[in-house]
């Protein structure tokens, strides 16, 4: 094997362990603060098509933190959605997220 190829190895390798990694954290990250309140955590993702999830993910996550907001309901998740730990980790949930949209194809195993 020559240089090149060991290089491109690793660096796929690479990806595909660091895309795994941030939907395992984003599955963290909604069964600790999203499931709570949307207790029919798997259906409640599948409800939503990816283009519809990458929409609320946008910005940080801004469009979801603001429908929260907005929210009376909602209220016990603003110190969450306001908070900066949300949107500096706001792209591991969106990958999760849309890992397991509706039109996915793939189901969480949630354990
Ligand atoms: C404190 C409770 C609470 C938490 C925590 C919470 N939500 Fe919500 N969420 C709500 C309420 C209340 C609504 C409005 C639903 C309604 O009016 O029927 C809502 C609405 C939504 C909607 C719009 C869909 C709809 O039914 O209107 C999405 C998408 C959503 N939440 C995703 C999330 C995600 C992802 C998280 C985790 C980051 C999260 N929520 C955390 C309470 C919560």
């Amino acid at each position: 094997m020559n240089k090149f190829v060991l290089v491109f190895l690793s660096i796929m390798i690479l990806s595909l362990t660091s895309a795994n990694a941030a939907i395992y954290k984003g599955q963290r990250i909604f069964i600790k603060k999203c499931l709570p309140c949307h207790k029919d955590g798997q259906n409640f993702i599948a409800e939503y098509k990816m283009r519809q999830w990458k929409k609320l993910m946008k910005k940080k996550g801004k469009p979801l933190a603001e429908l929260h907001l907005k929210n009376k309901k909602a209220k016990k998740s603003w110190k969450y959605f306001k908070s900066k730990k949300y949107a500096r980790k706001s792209k591991h949930l969106k990958q999760f997220l849309i890992e397991y949209a509706k039109d996915s194809g793939n189901v969480p195993a949630c354990n």
